[in-house]
């Protein structure tokens, strides 16, 4: 049994299109506009290949193929239809796409295993209002406080919903219980350079990396920016970028097993003639050992500390958005190395930098993730992109891990 190539990069194309950039890439953030188009072609792609279609109440979209037992234990494929801000056409959708194509072909394969299989496009994956939304609500992992300060605020979050028909207080109902949940498996582009410049056609992860964000604000005081004497400022702007360059340095000198990012600061009131009077900077800090990370995150609340001090401006943290790091499932691992074998694929096993929906699954039901190679090692911009051969060996891969999962069960 094999994939339908031709079927497959067509409705890649298709999907490209909704929310596509002129410098081809995807600005398609969760719960837009956009973001509901490319829902409504999701659907119509299910419905029309013959699959049972559902949303549940965090609008987590799923295609069903049942076989020999309607109420068997399910196999979870998915990835999200979300993007970045000015992301690429591949990070979630190729999963997504995969998962669907996976059982459509087993579907006109007249599919008879005890296993029922889910494919899923899971809400809000980047984070746009709240990172794995849609897969921490299914898997019990939200709680009402995640809700409570959506990265772009709750107005923003509830009318993204409400674009679904769905409420904030439903959410919770989403949640699914483990005991139905055999296991989850989920393509990916990898993101980073690693298999490009290996020469490997596929990555089997072994784990995902924790993550921590949270938002620092300093806080100084407005004042004319010509006439108050340099010594005399209480900038919040100085505490912020003296802050940005300790928090490098930091990690350069004394956490090489972690990396972090400042990828947005706020100037408030933001205008040439009025020294800044708070400024808040979103770092997000990564690791893939806990205790390293909660090391490195004391370490930079200290750095924040200091440099607000020395700037006479003083320190507001946000609450922080927590997920630890998690391994990939040994049997499943094992399963894909196999299958990768089988189809004579090169692979190798790697750990993932970037957080992913299996993330979630990971602690609830075995849970791994196929990873296909990115050209130059880029992602979360236009330039993504992988060669259409490397994302179908990663689509086949899944095809046969899937039948193999079905027929041991
Ligand atoms: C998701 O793409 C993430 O790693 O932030
Ligand atoms: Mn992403
Ligand atoms: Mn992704």
């Amino acid at each position: 049994m094999r994939i339908n190539d031709e079927r497959l990069h067509r409705h890649f194309e298709a999907l490209s299109r909704i929310g596509a950039t002129d410098q081809q890439g995807i600005d398609r953030p969760a719960l837009s506009a956009v973001d509901i188009q490319a829902r409504t072609w999701l659907q119509q792609r299910i419905e029309t290949a013959g699959l049972e279609y559902r949303m549940d109440a965090a609008g987590n979209q799923s295609a069903l193929l049942t076989g020999r037992q309607p109420d068997g234990p399910r196999l979870l494929l998915g990835s999200h239809l979300d993007s970045v801000p000015n992301g690429g056409r591949f990070d979630g959708a190729l999963g997504v796409l995969a998962a669907v194509e996976v059982l459509h072909t087993l579907s006109e394969n007249n599919y008879a295993g005890d296993i029922v299989l889910e494919a899923v496009n899971f809400t809000d994956e980047e984070g746009s209002h709240v990172g794995l939304l849609g897969s921490r609500a299914m898997l019990g992992q939200l709680a009402a406080e995640d809700l409570a300060n959506p990265f772009l605020g709750r107005r923003a979050f509830e009318a993204g919903l409400q674009r679904l028909g769905l409420n904030p207080d439903d959410l919770f109902a989403a949640r699914r219980s483990p005991s139905q949940l055999a296991a989850y498996l989920e393509v990916h582009i990898e993101q980073g350079p690693v298999l490009a410049e290996a020469g490997d056609a596929i990555g089997i992860v072994t784990g995902i990396v924790g993550i921590r964000r949270q938002t620092f604000t300093f806080q100084g005081m407005a004042n004319h920016a010509g006439t108050t004497p340099m010594d005399r400022r209480r900038d919040a702007g100085r505490a912020a970028a003296t802050f940005a360059v300790s928090a490098w340095q930091t990690v350069a000198q004394a956490y090489r097993d972690c990396v972090i990012n400042i990828g947005d600061m706020r100037y408030h009131p933001g205008s040439f003639n009025v020294v800044p009077a708070a400024v808040a900077v979103d770092l997000e800090m990564r690791a893939a050992d806990e205790t390293r990370l909660k090391a490195l995150h004391q370490q930079l609340l200290a750095v924040a500390q200091a440099q607000a001090s020395a700037c006479d401006s003083t320190l507001a943290c946000g609450p922080h958005e927590h997920l630890g790091p998690v391994a990939m499932d040994e049997g499943l691992q094992a399963l894909l190395t196999q299958a990768a074998q089988e189809l004579g694929l090169r692979y190798r096993k790697m750990a993932s930098g970037a957080g992913h929906d299996a993330q979630s699954f990971a602690t609830v039901c075995p849970a791994a993730m196929i990873f296909v190679p990115s050209a130059g090692g880029v992602s979360h911009c236009p330039q993504e992109f992988s060669e259409w051969q490397d994302c179908l060996n990663g689509v086949e891969l899944l095809l046969q891990a899937v039948i193999a999962f079905s027929a041991h069960q």
